[in-house]
């Protein structure tokens, strides 16, 4: 199996190699990775994507970008990885697991610096702290998967939005996690998959590596929800999250605040499932939440036909942010957040 994101090599001359997800579902490609300039832009058009994905390219970016440095002096790799470290946070502003795992980084670095490491250790240092987080995502999403096959019944309609799978994560996703881990219980489930406008990430993904797995798979217009839901053909929805605040209010794909409201009209529970690498304890809650502002072309040329008059006006965000009260539970690997506020969240997250 190809996996979502690998590194090939030593800290100095390795690369990192990932599947290009702007190619699928028609095409399976691998991309060499070989500069941070190449990882930054990566992440910005969305070859690899999903928070966590996000954050272990931007980890694995990082080393990237200090190979040329080897031979600095200690003062000037410092300057050049803060630069390094900056840029890299720089590409996307929404998912907070990359700025989550370039704090890893830096915080890794700083440890070494007080003990005099060399250059030399400082970038195997980052090599082997960005395989960390790439393993430990790993870990968290079986985990976050375990928790959740409890909360889905044998031969349920499940709702996912964007792609919470495998691509978006070192492997097994969150979202799709909590589906795979009952259907590997032997629950047979029925899947509806939003589409996801623009970039069609549930059409594209989802369905994709539902497919894959040989689950029962249905892609609907994200317009369509209300009505497969008033059909009865929805008993649970689950999606990923891009960042959790405080209080348990939830960014994520531009569209899931609407599918939450319309399964609240239709009193099924809107489970989330994210690592605690997607919370953000700093954000008393989601007003704070920083909302990606997207190409235009996105909607205007959506995969390369114009759609929209010349010079149309387009107002394109890329996330929103659903209000706590909407959420039934939050699912990691910890547990099962519920109900959703404040002091449950910091429960559960300063417990572990
Ligand atoms: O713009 P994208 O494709 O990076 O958005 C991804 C999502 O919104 C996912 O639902 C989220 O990152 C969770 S991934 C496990």
């Amino acid at each position: 199996m190809v996996e979502t994101l690998r590194w090939v090599g030593d800290p100095d001359g390795g690369r990192l190699w990932l599947i290009d997800q702007t190619r699928l579902p028609t095409e399976m490609v691998e991309i060499e990775i070989g500069t941070v300039e190449e990882a930054w832009e990566a992440i910005k058009s969305l070859r690899i994507r999903g928070a966590p994905a996000i954050g272990i390219a931007a980890a694995y970016g990082s080393v990237l970008g200090m190979q040329p440095f080897g031979n600095a002096d200690r003062d000037d790799w410092l300057a050049h990885f803060r630069k390094t470290t900056d840029y890299l946070a720089g590409s996307r502003p929404t998912a907070v697991n990359l700025f989550w795992a370039l704090d890893r980084q830096r915080a890794r670095v700083d440890a070494l610096v007080v003990d005099d490491a060399d250059p030399q250790e400082l970038q195997q240092a980052l090599l082997e702290e960005a395989e960390k987080i790439h393993a430990e995502d790993r870990q968290m999403c079986r985990a976050i998967g375990r928790w959740g096959a409890d909360l889905l019944k044998h031969q349920t309609g499940v709702l996912t939005h964007c792609n919470a799978g495998g691509l978006a994560t070192a492997d097994y996703g969150t979202a799709l996690a909590v589906i795979f881990a009952a259907a590997e219980e032997g629950k047979c489930l029925s899947v509806y998959a939003d589409e996801t406008r623009p970039l069609l990430q549930g059409a594209r993904l989802t369905a994709w590596e539902l497919q894959q797995r040989d689950i029962d798979v249905t892609v609907i217009c994200d317009s369509m929800a209300a009505q497969v839901m008033r059909e009865g053909k929805i008993q649970a929805v689950v999606t990923g999250a891009d960042r959790i605040a405080s209080n348990g209010d939830v960014a994520n794909k531009i569209g899931t605040y609407q599918v939450a409201l319309v399964a609240a009209a239709h009193k099924i529970p809107f489970y989330v499932a994210a690592p605690s690498s997607t919370f953000d304890l700093s954000l008393a809650d989601g007003s704070e939440i920083p909302i990606e502002q997207r190409d235009a072309r996105e909607i205007t040329h959506g995969f390369g036909r114009q759609t929209t008059p010349d010079g149309m006006k387009v107002y394109n965000p890329a996330f929103d942010v659903t209000p706590a009260h909407l959420v039934t539970a939050i699912i990691c690997e910890h547990g099962v957040i519920d109900p959703v506020d404040t002091a449950q969240v910091e429960k559960m997250l300063t417990a572990h």
